[in-house]
């Protein structure tokens, strides 16, 4: 199997490593095992298919500071699990943000080193906002599938349920229709968050649509996405060649960079094949090309003690995705405790961070080599507005990759977007105003008679990886807080 499918699924799988590492910290109170009976369950005549079953948890479970929800999407013998976390702020009016790729949430905590207990993260997102994380496609997480029922081969089919669960989810908590609802997440999400908001989106325009049955869909925040793995390869000449992430000198030497160089144009005119006519055979002959005359030659040097590809001045802990807290993760996930508490059936197999199963089908089934460009150039012209932030040490989905993407996305507002340069931007960080990374943006009026400006930015994030919330937690939520509330970024 092609490499970059491995590292850019352990990528995807990774973030929601992440998402759950607070979770993983959860302190040693007993937990009561809980009883199907004890959910509320809601269903939507409009989605017969759909049902929702909802829990309140307590501070017991994850130290959020607020109320939160555990539960899970039944439908058609898939079973999403998701984790909702009222606003420490205002519930009732601040805007709530639905996580792809994010593992069962407590993403508001930290962990203490010793793993005696939980902090509360100062710089949690739920400090603003709501938040729903969800593990889906289903297969991934603690999301699973009954006996006999296929897991998914690609990132759309889940967009269709994750709507029907927005509906229903809205009828536990009404409240939620009438605030700005955003899409965000990381890596992988650079697949699902635009397919996701193209769903919506056609869902919202469908005719006799009632108003108030529209999702509020204001943006999404893709942050290192994995949008365009066609750019992503590209991008591994500015990443590990030159000293743009902001490294002293450039990580690769003369001999591997002209060997990229000279290999990068014929594996662009392969993938472009697979882009223009997306078959699995083209498509996997132009990624083992690019694969094994480029990115071999830094991700045959991953592993522990090796090259890190979401960080390239960091060194593998573990080979297996490279950060130590892995493990801790699926040892605390895996405990009968947490199952009991979240409603993991019994037969449920152990948690693992990566589903080599659903990184073979979607290997397979060609959603790793197709773009999800196209998806962010409908919803702009919807009126969506879209964030794309990226670490600049991340070589997964490297900002070179991501701008190349971003400025040959063909829409109305490309010329302008395309025009400028990047420039720094600032944000508070202990205390002082610093250089944070650079950006653009534009705004720009993408339909005739629209009132609302859709707005498109690209920033990106000093001396952070591919986790940015992670390396720059005090930056990271000065950006998500500034574009949510349209906000301008300080230059
Ligand atoms: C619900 O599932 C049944 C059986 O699979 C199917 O025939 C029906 O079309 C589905 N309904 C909707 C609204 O998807
Ligand atoms: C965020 O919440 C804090 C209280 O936790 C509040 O003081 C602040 O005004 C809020 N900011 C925004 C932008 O809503
Ligand atoms: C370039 O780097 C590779 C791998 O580290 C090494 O094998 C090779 O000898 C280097 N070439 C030069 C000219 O330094
Ligand atoms: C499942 O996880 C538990 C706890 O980490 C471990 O003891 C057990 O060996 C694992 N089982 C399998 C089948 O991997």
């Amino acid at each position: 199997m092609a490499n970059l499918s491995r590292i850019i699924t352990q990528t995807a799988w990774l973030l929601f490593a992440f998402g759950i590492t607070a979770a993983a910290t959860i302190d040693r109170q007993q937990i009561i095992g809980v009883k199907e009976a004890d959910y509320n369950i809601y269903s939507n005549p409009d989605y017969p298919n759909h049902s929702v079953r909802i829990l309140q948890q307590g501070d017991d479970l994850c130290d959020a500071g607020s109320k939160q929800y555990t539960g899970w999407l039944d439908t058609a013998g898939k079973h999403f699990f998701f984790w909702y976390f009222e606003s420490l702020n205002k519930p009732e009016s601040d805007p709530l943000n639905l996580w792809m790729t994010g593992g069962p949430g407590c993403s508001g905590l930290i962990v203490t080193k010793d793993g005696a207990g939980t902090n509360r993260n100062p710089f949690s997102w739920t400090k603003n906002s709501s938040m729903i994380f969800i593990d889906q496609p289903a297969g991934t997480g603690f999301s699973y599938v009954d006996g006999g029922i296929d897991l998914p081969s690609d990132s759309f089919v889940a967009a269709a349920d994750m709507t029907a669960f927005l509906q229903i989810f809205y009828l536990a908590f009404p409240h939620l229709r009438s605030v700005p609802f955003h899409i965000s997440g990381e890596s992988y999400g650079g697949h699902y968050i635009p397919t996701l908001a193209a769903e919506i989106v056609r869902y919202n325009g469908r005719p006799g649509l009632a108003s108030e049955a529209k999702i509020p869909l204001t943006s999404v925040m893709i942050g290192d996405g994995f949008v365009s793995p066609l750019d992503t390869t590209y991008g591994y000449y500015d990443t590990l060649c030159t000293t743009k992430p902001g490294v002293p000198e450039p990580v690769f030497n003369i001999t591997r960079c002209t060997q990229i160089a000279e290999a990068l144009p014929r594996c662009v005119y392969l993938h472009q094949a697979c882009y223009d006519y997306p078959d699995p055979i083209l498509c996997h002959a132009a990624d083992s090309f690019c694969s094994s005359e480029i990115r071999a030659l830094f991700d045959d040097e991953t592993g522990e003690g090796g090259r890190d590809p979401f960080d390239i001045t960091r060194t593998c802990e573990i080979d297996q995705l490279c950060y130590t807290e892995v493990l801790t993760i699926e040892e605390y996930a895996n405990t009968p405790k947490m199952r009991e508490a979240l409603n993991v059936p019994k037969n449920f197999k152990n948690f693992t961070i990566l589903n080599m199963d659903i990184h073979e089908l979607f290997w397979k089934g060609n959603d790793l080599f197709v773009n999800t460009a196209p998806e962010v150039k409908y919803i702009l012209e919807a009126g969506i507005n879209v964030l794309v932030y990226n670490g600049n040490l991340d070589l997964a989905c490297n900002t070179a990759g991501n701008l190349r993407w971003t400025e040959k996305l063909p829409w109305t507002g490309q010329a302008e977007f395309a025009s400028q340069s990047m420039k720094p931007w600032f944000a508070p960080k202990d205390g002082k105003m610093v250089m944070a990374g650079t950006m653009k943006e534009v705004r720009v009026i993408t339909a005739p008679g629209a009132t609302k400006a859709a707005r498109f930015s690209f920033v990106t994030v000093d001396r952070a990886g591919h986790m940015v919330p992670l390396d720059q937690p005090e930056i990271s939520l000065h950006l998500i807080q500034t574009w949510m509330t349209d906000g301008e970024f300080q230059r």
